[in-house]
């Protein structure tokens, strides 16, 4: 488990440094962890339509989703901060509906990471039983 987590945490280091991100000169990488035992890595893409900007824990998902990859164990999100890098609020969503409750990985720019699962970061979540 340990070992997964910082495997996850250096290929998150290592996808931020493919972020496009020339407006916010903030780079994020990402590294979702399949049941396949596939690592699918992604970065942050901005736009000049900043609101078109996407975060690399969804192009993660996302990728990860459309190459047919249902379940998941973990995902990992750095950036070149000091500070442990924590998913936004948009993506906690994203991450539930399409991961569960999976533990998050946040790592600060040394790989120095801490752990806390997914229901932690979004307490009494809105899901698809709230649709009912
Ligand atoms: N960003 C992410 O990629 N993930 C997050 O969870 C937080 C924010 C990106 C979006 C934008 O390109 C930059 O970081 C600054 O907000």
């Amino acid at each position: 488990m340990t070992k997964d987590y910082r495997r996850l945490s250096q290929a998150a280091l290592e996808a931020r440094k493919m972020a496009y991100a020339p407006y916010s000169k903030f780079r994020v990488g990402a590294a979702l962890l399949g049941k396949s035992g596939k690592i699918y890595t992604a970065c942050n893409i901005e736009n000049s339509s900043f609101n078109l900007t996407i975060c690399a824990e969804r192009v993660a998902l996302f990728k990860a989703i459309s190459e047919g990859e249902k379940d998941f164990a973990a995902i990992a999100i750095a950036s070149d901060s000091d500070h442990y890098t924590s998913p936004c609020g948009a993506c906690r969503q994203v991450i539930n509906e399409l991961a569960g409750n999976i533990p998050c990985i946040m790592v600060d720019k040394h790989g120095k990471y801490i752990v806390r699962k997914l229901n932690f970061l979004l307490p009494i979540a809105f899901t698809k039983n709230n649709l009912k």
